[in-house]
């Protein structure tokens, strides 16, 4: 879908069930490479990025078959080692073939994955954590080469400038489950969807201790067997309806949501006034009928910090809540593009550094705005849901130019062609 267009001003009520975590299901799809038998996942959200990684694994040789929407079965009986750039190109997460790659094959090839829309994406821990395993990395044409004949384990720190790693922690176990010896990764990321692929990955007989916290060691084995596996619910999907209830004033209940994977976020609405009910053991009410906010400071952190992927979306609703508001984003300092389309839109925002300065607005207007990344959309159709006339946001340069070559000749854009 190229064009969302959104008529708001309308209370969102309602309830709503969460698909399976994006973050978790991509690395737990590349860790059926670690296997001959089968791997069956359930609980698979429907998106692009799930049938890229399948089309991946098949051109690696896996069987990939999606037995019902959201169940998917892969056997990788026998494998190569050669992901090209025409299917990494297409997701940042194809990274995470490395590590399974190594795992079973010591050897992989692999096209360098690039930026993305909010600023380099570089990749030198995980070269890092398979150098210190005794793996030769050479870079030749754009193509990462990995030569891991002599991996063994060892200690490993994955400390960055800006915290941990997610896709590398999710490579280094993924590489170690089947490396002779022992590795521990210090300063290991947390975050819930390592800890849903550490379970699957337990559940194929790895040995890992230290699931859920900063530091992981692994046991390597000579192999690993098929297993049946249910991804956890996306906690970044979930905080984005709990935001679309607040932003309307709404009343939503969101099934299938880990109030634990949303602490820091959860914490912080309830600062802001928003008191987000646990009525289950997976389920939330949010009743924002009489809603009154408060400006809040948020600062992202890796978990159990302020999640990054939901700092747009609340930047959205702090555009519209009187007083100040200060956003800090530590993870990808340059994760505001989305900002100059909510000015369009009427918020009152100034970046300095790493922040956002945030002057809410009791409402925004709607506008044509341009997403630059799945975050960012989902930050504008909510400023879009609140705003009382029609927002149009647009995913592609080229359909804004179409759009607006089409109006200038004066004909009538309609959705339908998009
Ligand atoms: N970093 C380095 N060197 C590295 C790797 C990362 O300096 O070798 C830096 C990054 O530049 C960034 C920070 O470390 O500043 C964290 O990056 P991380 O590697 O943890 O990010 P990632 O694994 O590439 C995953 C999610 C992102 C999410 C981040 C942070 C997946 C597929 N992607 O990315 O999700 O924002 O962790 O939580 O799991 C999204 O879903 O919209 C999204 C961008």
């Amino acid at each position: 879908m190229d064009v969302v267009r959104i008529q708001g001003g309308r209370a969102l009520h309602g309830s709503i069930t969460v698909s399976g975590a994006k973050n978790a299901c991509l690395p737990i799809f590349a860790a059926a490479l670690l296997t001959e038998e089968t791997v069956t996942i359930d609980n698979v959200p429907e998106l692009s990025d799930v049938h890229t990684m399948g089309k991946l694994l098949t051109h690696l040789g896996a069987d990939v078959k999606q037995l019902d929407p959201h169940t998917w079965q892969i056997t990788a009986k026998k494998i190569t080692h050669f992901a090209p750039h025409k299917l990494v190109s297409q997701m940042r997460a194809s990274v995470v073939l490395l590590g399974p790659l190594l795992g079973r094959l010591r050897k992989a090839v692999v096209s360098q994955p690039g930026g993305c829309n909010f600023g380099p994406r570089p990749i030198d821990l995980h070269i890092k954590g398979f150098k210190s395993m005794g793996c030769t990395v050479r870079m030749k044409r754009g193509y990462l080469h990995l030569d891991g004949s002599n991996m063994k384990g060892a200690e490993l720190f994955l400390g960055g400038r800006q915290g941990s790693t997610v896709t590398g922690t999710a490579n280094m176990v993924m590489a170690a489950t089947l490396v002779r010896g022992i590795t521990r990764i210090d300063s290991s990321a947390c975050e819930p969807e390592i800890e849903d692929l550490c379970r699957l990955l337990v559940a194929m007989g790895a040995r890992i201790d230290g699931i859920g916290t900063h530091v992981l060691t692994i046991e390597g084995v000579d192999r690993l067997h098929g297993a049946r596996h249910r991804v956890i619910p996306d906690r970044i999907e979930a905080g984005t309806w709990i935001v679309a209830a607040a932003i309307t004033r709404g009343d939503i209940t969101v099934h299938g949501a880990n109030s634990k994977h949303l602490s820091a976020f959860l914490d912080k609405l309830d600062e802001s006034g928003l008191s987000v009910l646990t009525e289950g053991p997976e389920t939330l009410r949010i009743n924002a009928t009489n809603l009154k906010l408060r400006p809040v400071d948020i600062i992202t952190l890796p978990h159990p910090g302020y999640p990054t992927d939901l700092q747009a979306q609340m930047c959205a609703l702090l555009a519209v809540t009187p007083g100040l508001s200060i956003i800090t984003e530590r993870i990808y300092p340059n994760r505001f593009m989305y900002v100059s389309e909510l000015q369009r839109m009427g918020a009152d925002i100034a970046i300095e550094g790493p922040s956002a300065i945030i002057k809410g607005r009791s409402r925004l207007s709607g506008a044509m705005v341009m997403a630059s990344d799945l975050r960012a959309s989902a930050a504008l159709i909510l400023a879009g849901l609140h705003a009382n006339d029609e927002t149009w946001v647009l995913q592609k340069l080229l359909v804004l130019w179409d759009f607006h070559s089409r109006a200038h000749a004066g004909q009538r854009a309609t959705l339908s062609r998009w």
